[in-house]
């Protein structure tokens, strides 16, 4: 079995052992010269790795650069954007985010941290994109947005960027969400696509080891929304779950269903302890 995973691999990873140049940076990540952020931190119980890492010590120095300095890092554009959307008033209700909520700052400090998050209305996990959607439906009476609409990006970032070096903890006790955690955890392990490949093949297996030009992490979530730099946007987190699962030439679900929500409460609980880097800035 550990075999055919191996040669799954081996026709992904290219120049595995040329491209080989060593594990993650030991680079501290200190946003603006004052944040520090809790990049790398002791894997919760129950974890099959040791040590929890973010993404950003596996991009180049250039790439880390940019995250590490706000006035560089173009994602800050979109928390820009998140905040004016905040404040601009949308729908029949004649209402904005900040009509009920107040001060998105004040409101939102820390808040995206603890999601994924048990909705008990709806029955099922809600992430911030659609605690937005059914804010703007059933408070605005605004439309939700449509998948990956710039503006739904924006919010995001601009709602995650609040717990902007606040560590990453989700709330398994409430309703059902062990349920889907045990679902999420069983499609991380599921190998999927004529490649026959599964999430924990590339981010736990060969994680530290070159895929094409990409050097493999841990595939943590504690910078999403994220800018990348290959595609000069924001990046979602359903965006990116669908397009690892793309390249393993397997059958990708739809943003929002049910797998990809378990997906998301699994691989969040994967970096426990990780502080949220949103906006991180990856290749
Ligand atoms: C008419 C008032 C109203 C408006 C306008 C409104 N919300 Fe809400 N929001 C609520 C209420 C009530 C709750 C709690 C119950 C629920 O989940 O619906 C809530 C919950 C939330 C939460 C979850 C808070 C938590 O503790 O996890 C977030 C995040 C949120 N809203 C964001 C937004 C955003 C973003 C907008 C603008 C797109 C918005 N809301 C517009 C009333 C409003
Ligand atoms: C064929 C190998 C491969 C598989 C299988 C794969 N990924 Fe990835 N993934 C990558 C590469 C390459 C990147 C970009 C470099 C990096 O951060 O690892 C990436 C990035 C990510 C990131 C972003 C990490 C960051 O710090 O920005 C997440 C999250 C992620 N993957 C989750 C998943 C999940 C969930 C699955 C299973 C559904 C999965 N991946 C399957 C190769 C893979």
């Amino acid at each position: 079995m550990r075999l055919s995973i191996a040669a799954g691999v081996a026709i992904v990873l290219g120049a595995q052992g040329a491209a080989f140049a060593g594990g993650p940076s030991d680079d501290k990540l200190v946003i603006d010269g004052e944040l520090e952020i809790t990049t790398r931190t002791a894997a919760p119980e129950g974890h099959p790795l040791d040590e929890l890492i973010s993404g950003w010590h596996y991009r180049t120095e250039e790439t880390r650069a940019l995250e590490a300095d706000s006035f560089q890092n173009p994602g800050m554009l979109y928390v820009e954007r998140g905040e004016e959307i905040w404040n601009t008033v949308e729908g029949d209700a004649g209402k904005s985010c900040a009509s009920c909520h107040g001060d998105g700052e004040e409101f939102l400090k820390g808040l995206g941290a603890n999601y994924p998050k048990w909705n008990a209305d709806a029955g099922k996990p809600y992430n911030i994109e659609l605690q937005i959607n059914a804010c703007r439906e059933a408070n605005m009476g605004a439309e939700p947005y449509k998948f990956d609409d710039t503006d739904q990006k924006s919010l995001t970032t601009f709602i995650k960027h609040q717990s902007l070096g606040t560590p990453i903890e989700v709330d398994l006790s409430e309703g059902d969400m062990k349920a889907w955690w045990e679902k999420g955890k069983e499609l991380y392990y599921t190998r999927t696509g004529q490649l026959n490949l599964a999430c924990a093949t590339c981010h736990e297996d060969y994680n530290g080891t070159y895929i094409r030009a990409d050097h493999l992490s841990q595939g943590n979530v504690n910078g999403f929304p994220t800018y990348r730099l290959k595609q000069s946007a924001m990046v979602s987190l359903h965006n990116r779950f669908r397009g690892c699962i793309r390249d393993t030439r397997g059958a990708f679900p739809a943003a929002f269903s049910d797998d990809l929500m378990a997906l998301e409460v699994y691989v969040t609980w994967r970096g426990t302890g990780l502080d949220v880097e949103t906006p991180a800035v990856r290749q």
